[in-house]
């Protein structure tokens, strides 16, 4: 178990249009737990990146009048990097599923196959969205309304569906509906939330379809290998990055083989909840029919919400995630969202909330003692960390929330409860602020008779700030970096990304004598601006 290697995926984003907050915040979710666990000692690989074929991609290059791959690449570069150093992200790998290593596995992994007998010929008409890239039954849609008065839409996109009518190649699902069924009712955290495990289950009760998985009416995609008039169907071809990433499908004794070997199955696939289905009903299959093992995990979140709707750059209510950071900095970008919505609900996004939640909660909170605890120890203690005396009760009571928040927060972030996790954390900077005030080191200064006590508080709030930046490394690294470097713990403990959070409440770490420098505010107050 501790030897197997915590693998994390996001969806791989589709490069019609330049990333939103709802899509930087699955990223930003990924990246904190991956570095929770690397935190803990684990193996851990973190992928994410782009989902470049269909027909929603291609007519986007074709209305800017480019190529696709063109249109594709100029995305990548432009806006898909770049928002991971915006959000901070430290991703292991980036793939494109327009890159040999997968287009290659995917054709290799088809034939397979098809050799098995899972693939066959057949003709298929219905409903389709190119915004979902998904065919529909006719209970999927909606009315339309306004323009679209009268017409079939598409219930997530608000506009009608076209119909498909080709002879391509299926993929025999509907045999695996069983299957699937008695998979997750023998692993009920397989998908979560519950209420996505919920969906999932009773999807699967009223049975499956087979799937269409080739297109023969448009030519971006990955070429059906023994059929190249027909591309393969994007999602079949997208879902395959998780797999093909690792090096699915190598020859035993090849690099790719052995990191298959290592890394798969996935630990979790990080998913919105709009992309359930096809996370956890096609792709588990999918890799049961090549006889692959399945993913540990599929976890659906929520929707960040605009006016009660799905934010999307369709109905022009995207926020690009420079907007927000540029504004608060990136480690306020990803400590908000996580810890004001619950991952797995709906939340929505306001300014006013962020801006009182920044303020009371950063630069107050955290801000506030991080700034306090140098300043005191410059002005009482020449800026060395004293050595403590006899603990009291009130240092004992710190000792103590410290161990529950650290735990608290080590079970929440391991079943990606970011909230609760948080939570915790703030709750033992509530509880140092707290023993600030209560012992009022600039009173005890003021006698030298006390000089002992002002010694072990000084020390218990250095002490605390060392855990605190520890526990918060993952949510906020550059923060945390910057406090750590205060306390002279990166000389003293070495780097803040290589201490051990189970570790973390293990009390007198930082030793005595560290010279601790007042640094950077880690949270400037905000100008009110009116946004
Ligand atoms: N390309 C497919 C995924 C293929 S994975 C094998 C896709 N791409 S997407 O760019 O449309 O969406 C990617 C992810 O962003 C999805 O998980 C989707 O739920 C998420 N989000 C898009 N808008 C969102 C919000 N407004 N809020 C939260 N997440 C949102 O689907």
């Amino acid at each position: 178990m501790s030897d197997s290697t915590y693998y994390l995926t996001t969806p791989i984003y589709y490069v019609n249009d330049a990333p939103h907050i709802g899509h930087a915040y699955t990223t930003t979710a990924g990246d904190v737990a991956t570095r929770w666990h690397r935190q803990r000692g684990e193996k851990v690989w973190f992928l994410t990146g782009t989902d470049e074929h269909g027909q929603k991609v291609m007519r986007t290059a074709e209305a800017n009048g480019v190529a696709p791959q063109e249109w594709a690449d100029r995305l990548v570069e432009s806006a898909w990097l770049p928002v991971l150093k915006t959000i901070d992200a430290q991703n292991d790998d980036f793939i494109r599923t327009t890159q040999p290593r997968h287009t290659e596995r995917v054709q290799k992994f088809l034939a397979g196959l098809k050799d098995k007998g899972e693939i066959f010929e057949g003709a298929y008409e219905g409903p389709y969205c190119v915004g979902c890239e998904e065919f529909k039954l006719p209970g999927d849609l909606a009315d339309g309304t306004g323009e679209f008065e009268g017409q079939k839409v598409c219930p997530t996109h608000g506009r009608p569906v076209e119909t498909v009518s080709e002879t391509n190649w299926f993929f025999r699902l509907s045999a695996y509906a069983d299957k699937l069924l008695a998979h997750y009712e023998a692993n009920p955290n397989a998908v979560a939330p519950q209420s996505a495990y919920n969906e999932v289950v009773s999807f699967l009760r009223t049975g499956l379809q087979d799937l269409s998985i080739s297109r023969s009416t448009f030519n971006w995609g990955i070429p059906v290998p023994w059929d190249t008039d027909q591309v393969v169907y994007v999602w079949f071809d997208a879902l395959l990055n998780y797999a093909t990433a690792v090096g699915l499908g190598d020859e035993p004794g090849t690099p790719g083989a052995e990191r298959f070997a290592e890394i798969w199955p996935a630990s979790v696939h990080l998913v919105g909840k709009d992309i359930l289905r096809f996370h956890a009903v096609i792709w588990p299959a999918m890799l049961m029919a090549a006889d692959l093992p399945l993913p540990k995990q599929v976890f659906a979140h929520g929707w960040l919400l605009v006016g009660g709707e799905k934010m999307s750059k369709s109905k022009l209510t995207g926020i690009a995630p420079s907007q927000i950071v540029d504004h608060f900095g990136s480690d306020a970008f990803r400590y908000y969202f996580l810890r004001a919505i619950q991952f797995g609900s709906d939340g929505s996004f306001s300014w006013e909330d962020m801006s009182a939640r920044y303020t009371a909660e950063l630069a107050n909170g955290l801000g506030n003692l991080a700034s306090r605890a140098p300043a005191m120890v410059a002005k009482y203690c020449d800026g060395i960390l004293p050595t403590p005396g006899e603990s009291t009760a009130a240092e004992v009571a710190v000792q103590e929330a410290l161990t529950s928040a650290a735990s608290t927060a080590d079970e929440a972030i391991l079943r990606l409860d970011f909230l609760n996790g948080i939570q915790a954390m703030k709750s033992f900077v509530d509880v140092v602020n707290g023993y600030v005030t209560e012992q009022e080191p600039w009173v005890l200064a003021k006698d030298e008779a006390n000089a002992e006590r002002l010694s072990t508080v000084l020390y218990t709030i250095c002490e605390s700030l060392r855990a605190i930046a520890v526990l918060h490394h993952a949510v906020m690294p550059k923060a945390t970096a910057s406090l750590w470097e205060q306390l002279g713990a990166d000389v003293a403990l070495g780097p803040i990304d290589q201490q051990n959070v189970t570790d973390v409440a293990r009390w007198g770490q930082l030793p005595a004598g560290t010279p601790i420098t007042k640094g950077a505010i880690l949270f400037p107050r905000l100008e009110e601006t009116a946004e």
